[in-house]
C-alpha cells in the first residue's frame, strides 16, 4: 500500500480564536490554494481560492459581505456553498452563468478548532470530529495553542509515532513500562505508562492515552504531575511540508496554572522539536528492518493505509 499523496480525513486549518467574524485568509493545503473566511454571522467556510471568472485569489484582497466572500478583482460574490450570489455589473435580464461556482470544502468548528475534510475522490465525511468534553467547562483551562509551522516531512512519519515505542529513550529520555496500541476503525490509540527524565532534572511518572481520530489529529489524556488534554494535529501543505500544531488544556488546580502551563508547553514544544529534528532529515523506508522489540509499525501502517484507499474500490 503506497502512502504517497494525502490521506482522507479531517484536518486542522486554524484555531478558532485566529479567525474573527469578517476575517478572510489564504491557505495552502493538499497542494491546493484555498480561502478560509468567517461570515458575519460567525460561520467558518472554506472554498477553492481562485475565482471562476478571471482567476483572482479570493484570499488576497477579498472581503466578507454578509454570508459571502467578494472577489477583489470584479466584485463577484460567492456564498459558503460556493454559489455565485452576485455579479454587480450584470446587465438587466442576464443570468449568473451556472458554471460560476467555486468548490466548497466541508468545514466544521469544534473544541475551538476549525477543521476541513479532505478526500481526493471528493467523498463526504464518514466520521465526526469528536467533542472534547472538558473544553469550555469550569475546572479546565482554555487551550494553550502552539503552532510549529512548516515542518519538512510527510504526514506518514508523524503518525508512525503511535507505534514507535523504541524511540522514546533515545529521542525523548523517556522510559516506557507498558506500551499498548489499540486499532479500532478510524481510531488508533496508544497507551503508554512510563517515566520521563526532563533535562532540568527529576523524574516524572506519566500515563498517556492518545487517540488518533482519522489520519491527522490526536487527542490525548495525560496524567502525570498535571492532568491535561493534549491536541496534536498535522496538515500537509504539499508532498514535503506540513503544518504541525498542538494545544494543551490543564485541569485547574490553583492560581499557578499559567506558570505551570507555560513550563509544560515549553517542555512539550521541546519534545516535538526532538522528533522534528529526526523527521526533517530521515528517508521513508517502505520496508523497514524491524526487530523483536520494535513497536507494531506494520499494524500502524495498515491502519493508516485505509485513509489512502478509495472507499468505492471493492465495495
Ligand atoms: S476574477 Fe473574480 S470577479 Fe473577476
Ligand atoms: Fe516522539
Amino acid at each position: 500500500m503506497s502512502l504517497d499523496g494525502f490521506p482522507r480525513g479531517w484536518f486542522v486549518v486554524s484555531w478558532s480564536r485566529d479567525l474573527a467574524a469578517g476575517d478572510i485568509k489564504p491557505l495552502k493545503y493538499f497542494d491546493t490554494h484555498l480561502v478560509l473566511f468567517r461570515t458575519e454571522a460567525g460561520e467558518a467556510k472554506i472554498l477553492d481560492a481562485f475565482c471562476p471568472h478571471l482567476g483572482a485569489h479570493l484570499g488576497h484582497g477579498g472581503t466578507v459581505v454578509g454570508d459571502s466572500v467578494r472577489c477583489p478583482f470584479h466584485a463577484w460574490e460567492f456564498d459558503g456553498a460556493g454559489t455565485c450570489t452576485k455579479i454587480p455589473y450584470l446587465k438587466e435580464g442576464a443570468k449568473v452563468p451556472p458554471r460560476a461556482k467555486m468548490r466548497a470544502w466541508p468545514t466544521v468548528e469544534r473544541n475551538g478548532i476549525i477543521f476541513v475534510w479532505h478526500d481526493k475522490d471528493g467523498g463526504a465525511p464518514d466520521w465526526e470530529v469528536p467533542v472534547v468534553a472538558e473544553f469550555g467547562t469550569d475546572g479546565w483551562s482554555d487551550w494553550y495553542p502552539n503552532t510549529l509551522w512548516n515542518v519538512k516531512t510527510h504526514p506518514r512519519e508523524i503518525v508512525e509515532n503511535v507505534a514507535d515505542s523504541a524511540h522514546f529513550p533515545t529521542v525523548h529520555r523517556t522510559f516506557v513500562d507498558s506500551f499498548e496500541n489499540i486499532y479500532d476503525g478510524h481510531m488508533a490509540t496508544q497507551h503508554t505508562v512510563g517515566t520521563a527524565e526532563p533535562p532540568q532534572g527529576g523524574k516524572d511518572s506519566f500515563d498517556i492515552v492518545a487517540t488518533y481520530h482519522g489520519p491527522a489529529f490526536q487527542i490525548s489524556d495525560m496524567r502525570g504531575v498535571l492532568h491535561t488534554r493534549l491536541f496534536l494535529a498535522h496538515t500537509p501543505i504539499d508532498a514535503e511540508h506540513l503544518d504541525l500544531r498542538f494545544a494543551v488544556m490543564l485541569e485547574l488546580s490553583g492560581p499557578k496554572t499559567d506558570t505551570f502551563a507555560q513550563f509544560y508547553v515549553d517542555n512539550l514544544r521541546m519534545g516535538f522539536h526532538e522528533d522534528i529534528a529526526i523527521w526533517e532529515h530521515k528517508e521513508y523506508r517502505e520496508r523497514p528492518l524491524l526487530v523483536n522489540g520494535d513497536g507494531p509499525i506494520g499494524r500502524l501502517r495498515s491502519w493508516y493505509g485505509q485513509f489512502y484507499r478509495s472507499r468505492n474500490v471493492g465495495a
